[in-house]
């Protein structure tokens, strides 16, 4: 199975957006992954729906937006124009699960479930799984790029995966955060379908990030 990986638009350099963006031009199997903080729910502020829709002008891939907000709900409407192709709401942040999904799949092609390190997967009840195209789980606590992998999230991907195969479904499982060279094929292993990498990929010297993808791949 093809294993996308969707560099972070946190760790790019944002003054050369563009020509950073146009560097993926070509890859195949790649989501560009948007991080949506509103310096509530996370003690960080990125950016807001006009800012992607100039990014949705210059890159062909998916987007793919994981909302670290305390009101998802209203986040739904305002960047319901942007193009979005994924959007994921933080499980801790919505208190009726079901209509909250019921309505994001009325405006976006794909939606997702991101769990923080600390939320089990056991939380999300099986009915609600078969009823989403994503689980991301957080391998650290989210807010920040260049953080350190969080080991025991490891276990937590294996469960998920079981929990897949049991109920016979198709969800993506995303890890986001610290993933590196050195942790990728363990985590295709136990069951991921989809990285996230920011400092990993955006770190590379010469901007050659196509050689940080395929090192991931
Ligand atoms: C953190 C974000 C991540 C972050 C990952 O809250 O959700 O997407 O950009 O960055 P790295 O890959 O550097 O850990
Ligand atoms: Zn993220």
């Amino acid at each position: 199975m093809t294993v996308i990986i969707a560099p972070s638009l946190l760790s790019a350099d944002f003054l050369e957006l563009k020509t950073d963006l146009q560097r993926f031009e070509g890859e195949k199997d790649l989501w560009l992954h948007l991080d949506i903080m509103d310096g509530h729910f996370v003690p960080n502020l990125t950016f807001g729906p006009t800012v992607l829709k100039s990014i949705k002008n210059v890159c062909k891939h998916p987007l793919d937006a994981h909302f670290m907000v305390t009101n998802p709900d209203e986040h739904l409407e305002w960047f319901k124009d942007v193009g979005l192709h994924n959007f994921t709401f933080h499980w801790e942040a919505v208190t009726h699960h079901d209509r909250f999904i019921q309505k994001a799949k009325t405006l976006y092609k794909s939606v997702g479930i991101s769990l923080n390190p600390s939320t089990p997967v056991s939380s999300i009840a099986p009915y609600l799984l078969k009823k989403v195209d994503l689980i991301l789980l957080m391998s650290v606590n989210p807010g920040f790029g260049g953080q350190s992998f969080i080991p025991e999230v490891a276990d937590k991907i294996i469960e998920l995966q079981k929990m897949k195969i049991q109920h016979g479904l198709t969800f993506q499982i995303q890890i986001d955060g610290g993933v590196t060279d050195k942790n990728a094929q363990a985590l295709i292993a136990a069951g991921a379908t989809n990285l996230v990498a920011g400092s990993f990929v955006f770190s590379e010297p010469q901007k050659n990030y196509g050689a940080r993808i395929a090192q991931l791949r």
